[in-house]
């Protein structure tokens, strides 16, 4: 495996993979790398001939300059479990390389970037719609690889994915989690072991509800997630919306869609640190 740091090595390193006639698989991510991330990468890499994995923290989407600074850089360890799963280069640039001038592009895919983490984090999408552009536009890859933990970012990608017309497919891979259910994520590292005991209330509100949901109406079941999860001391819900998976919009009635997914974030501890994680009530067979 090649670790590459700017973008001329990267875009000769994609054209030998393509003058060889391999498919190119890109995994996104922002490195303190976990099994969450491997197994988007060990997808890429059991479906393309190449894959290139980006670890990069992307300045442009954090609207809150205090979540960039105490963000886990990791590279040594990221890159061993990359190259472990068998990835081909591990594409980690300075933020220079990426922006040697300020991104005044602006991207804007209304329902999906407006609701939920759209209206909590202003300029969030914005942001991560100008590095993974850039990075479609360097590596052109056949397929890129994108979590449902982050279930609003798949929306928003496949939305600029269809009005930019790049030719990729977006492959969406499920969330990946603890034994005791707990979704993995980089943050988690930011939680103490009491702080990391009472967030396992997230997951297990949000699977408790699949059953509530049975036979409670889509109101009722909102509401019961939402006060189970503040319930439990040191846990604070900014928002649970139960809406339809392609759209994101929020749905009033289980009949009003075929794809319902809830999404929920809550603050953690005292720092706090956020969290994100989704359910689903139905999905298309
Ligand atoms: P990051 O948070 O590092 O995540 C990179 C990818 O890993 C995302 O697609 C995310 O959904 C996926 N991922 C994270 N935790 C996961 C889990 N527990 N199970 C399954 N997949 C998981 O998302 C970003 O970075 C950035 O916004 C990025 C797309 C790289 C743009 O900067």
């Amino acid at each position: 495996m090649k670790i590459l740091h700017t973008i001329e090595e990267l875009k000769a390193a994609v054209s030998t993979f393509k003058s060889e006639g391999k498919k190119v698989g890109l995994v996104p991510t922002m490195g303190a790398l976990h099994e969450g991330h491997a197994s988007l990468i060990r997808r890429s890499v059991a479906e393309n001939g190449a894959t290139v994995v980006s670890d990069f923290v992307n300045p442009t989407q954090f609207n809150d300059k205090k979540d960039l600074e105490k963000y886990p850089h990791t590279l040594d360890a990221d890159s061993k479990l990359v190259e472990s799963i068998g990835a081909d280069i591990l594409f980690a640039p300075e933020v220079s390389e990426m922006y040697p001038e300020p991104d005044t592009r602006h991207f804007s895919y209304p329902p999906t970037d407006e609701v939920m983490e759209g209206m909590f984090r202003p300029g969030h999408f914005n942001g991560v719609c100008q590095i993974v552009s850039k990075l479609f536009m360097i590596v052109e890859p056949d397929r890129a690889y994108f979590g449902e933990k982050d279930f609003q970012q798949i929306a928003v990608i496949k939305a600029m994915v269809a009005d930019q017309q790049y030719p990729l497919e977006i492959v969406p891979c499920p969330i990946v989690r603890e034994k005791d259910g707990l979704a993995l994520s980089s943050r988690n590292s930011l939680l103490s072991d009491d702080e990391r005991k009472i967030a396992l209330n997230i997951s297990r509100s949000l699977f408790a509800s699949v059953y509530y949901a049975k036979d409670h109406t889509l109101a009722e079941t909102r509401e019961y997630v939402i006060s189970n999860i503040n319930s439990v001391d040191g846990l604070e819900v900014q928002y649970y919306e139960i809406v339809d998976g392609d759209s994101l919009k929020s749905l009033e009635n289980w009949d009003d869609s075929d794809y319902v997914v809830g999404c929920v974030t809550v603050f953690c501890g005292s720092i706090p640190v956020r969290l994100i994680d989704n359910v689903k009530y139905k999905t298309r067979s």
